[in-house]
């Protein structure tokens, strides 16, 4: 599941860079296509994140720290949205890049740092 989790989000990370590209090079049409694709990966990132906090046996055990990498993990992905919805309409976007800056440094230390289920053991 952990790794399911990751490969959902190194993707999307990877198809929210190639979205933008296409818009800054005028590829409107190609960059809506792979936001598509983008919003599958989404629910994949969501459905993984939630099969991992099933993992922990009950609501009860859903420590505070896991509902904060929750919930930041929510605000990414509402960043990737708010990010290419922005550029495409050619509005500011500085205010968004310094929230997914320090939202993606926070969901990193929570889930590789803070918490303790790891793609490094078994
Ligand atoms: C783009 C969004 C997201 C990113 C970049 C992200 C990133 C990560 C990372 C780096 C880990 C640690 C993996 C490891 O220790 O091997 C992790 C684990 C986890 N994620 Fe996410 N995540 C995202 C979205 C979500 C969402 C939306 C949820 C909940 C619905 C969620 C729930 C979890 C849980 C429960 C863990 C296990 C924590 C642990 O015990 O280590 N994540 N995620």
């Amino acid at each position: 599941m952990i790794h399911a989790h990751i490969t959902s989000w190194v993707l999307a990370l990877i198809l929210f860079f190639v979205a933008l590209s296409l818009h800054k090079g005028g590829k409107a049409k190609g960059a809506k296509i792979v936001q598509m694709i983008l919003r599958v990966l989404y629910l994949l990132i969501i459905a993984t994140g939630i099969g991992l906090l099933a993992k922990l046996n009950g609501i009860g055990n859903i420590t505070p720290m896991y509902w904060l990498k929750a919930v930041v993990g929510l605000w990414i992905i509402g960043l990737f949205e708010m990010i290419l919805g922005r550029v495409a309409n050619q509005r500011r976007v500085s205010a968004f890049w310094i929230q997914f800056v320090v939202a993606f440094l926070l969901v990193l230390y929570l889930g590789f740092v803070q918490l303790p289920m790891s793609f490094l053991s078994p």
